[in-house]
């Protein structure tokens, strides 16, 4: 063989073999495909393959195909997925019931109180808490507010009464559902259409965004413009695996989080607005906008919530968290003209 051709093959194989095989990243996700969510993850996809020049490949399984929300954490715990996105209200189960400060009914007002929360101190020490659980703690990403919706009309807090209501694992939301009343369901997001549509469940409590997604429209013919409490996600890994990237991957990997947070929050404002247009369009659930009188009501009833949840949540942490809600709201009130 001529010289040259040999070291051109010795060239090309040592490209090869130089070309390691790319780091797998398994994201899974409870969410449908066209869901927010599922759009903030392809984002972080895109930049994070980009960032890392194709040593690190993600793959995405959204809707609960590989695992549903207990099975998704057991399994990020476990190894069998390296990254996922749950609500914050699914992580009391594993022992970090400071989580479900965010589950307090009103306890955010606005973005901006939220924010303040999420991207502040509070929100970062929540993070590090992920840590004891052998889980890394990487970012937040909102959903939205919550609307109440079943079959029958929810005006005031007493039309809940006596009905089954899905929620997800989170004991304030349990004590929420008691407030008013009802009788809380513990159900995986996956099996919540199914139980809606055959009457497992009465009724349940989405952002219009999920209600949309999840087609929870087709059995829902009410819904009440409440906005009663928040549904966010943390961005989690699996400890161990993220602590054992190169250096400069894990960097790109967080650059990439970084990037696709605002993109990922956006999406969740505008399509939580969209939604509700939408589901009107389509007709098959009544809306109702409760009226300055209706809304206090809702408030009063859920307002011994906190007091009965403290104990478990953690009386500092929810006092330190009105404290950086109320300073939110004094700045956007003198930065208003
Ligand atoms: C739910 O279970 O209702 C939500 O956490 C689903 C989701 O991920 O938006």
């Amino acid at each position: 063989m001529p010289r040259t051709i040999a070291a051109l093959l010795a060239l090309c194989l040592s490209a090869v073999v130089a070309r390691a095989e790319p780091i797998v990243i398994r994201f899974s996700h409870v969410a449908a495909p066209q869901a927010h969510k599922s759009k903030a993850a392809q984002r972080f996809k895109e930049l994070a393959e980009r960032k890392t020049e194709g040593r690190v490949r993600i793959e995405l399984y959204p809707n609960s195909q590989l695992y549903k929300d207990k099975e998704e954490l057991e399994a990020l715990q476990l190894g069998a997925v390296e990254m996922l996105a749950p609500s914050l209200s699914k992580f009391g189960p594993l022992g970090l019931t400071e989580f479900e400060a965010f589950d307090i009914p009103y306890v955010f007002k606005s973005y901006a109180e939220l924010a303040a929360v999420t991207e502040g101190p509070i929100g970062a020490e929540l993070l590090a808490r992920l840590e004891s659980k052998g889980i890394k703690g990487l970012a937040y990403w909102n959903n939205g507010f919550k609307i109440l919706s079943a079959n029958r009309p929810l005006v005031a807090p007493d039309d809940v009464l006596g009905l089954k209501m899905r929620i997800q694992s989170s004991r304030v939301i349990e004590e929420q559902m008691a407030a008013i009343g009802a009788l809380p369901q513990v159900l995986a997001f996956s099996e919540a259409y199914q139980a809606l549509s055959s009457g497992v469940v009465d009724g349940t409590e989405n952002p219009p965004a999920n209600m949309l997604t999840q087609k929870m429209y087709e059995v829902q013919s009410y819904a009440t413009l409440t906005f009663h409490g928040f549904l966010g996600y943390a961005v989690i890994a699996n400890k161990r695996f993220w602590d054992g990237l190169p250096a400069d991957v894990r960097a790109a990997l967080e650059e990439a989080i970084r990037e696709t947070t605002p993109y990922a929050n956006g999406e969740a404002l505008r399509e939580n607005s969209e939604a509700l247009g939408e589901i009107r369009m389509l007709g098959t659930t009544v809306f109702h906008e409760p009226t300055e009188a209706e809304r206090a009501a809702w408030i009063a009833a859920f307002g011994g919530v906190e007091d009965i949840v403290a104990p478990r949540v953690g009386r500092e942490l929810i006092e330190r968290i009105h404290a950086a809600t109320a300073a939110a709201a004094r700045a956007a009130e003198s930065s208003s003209p």
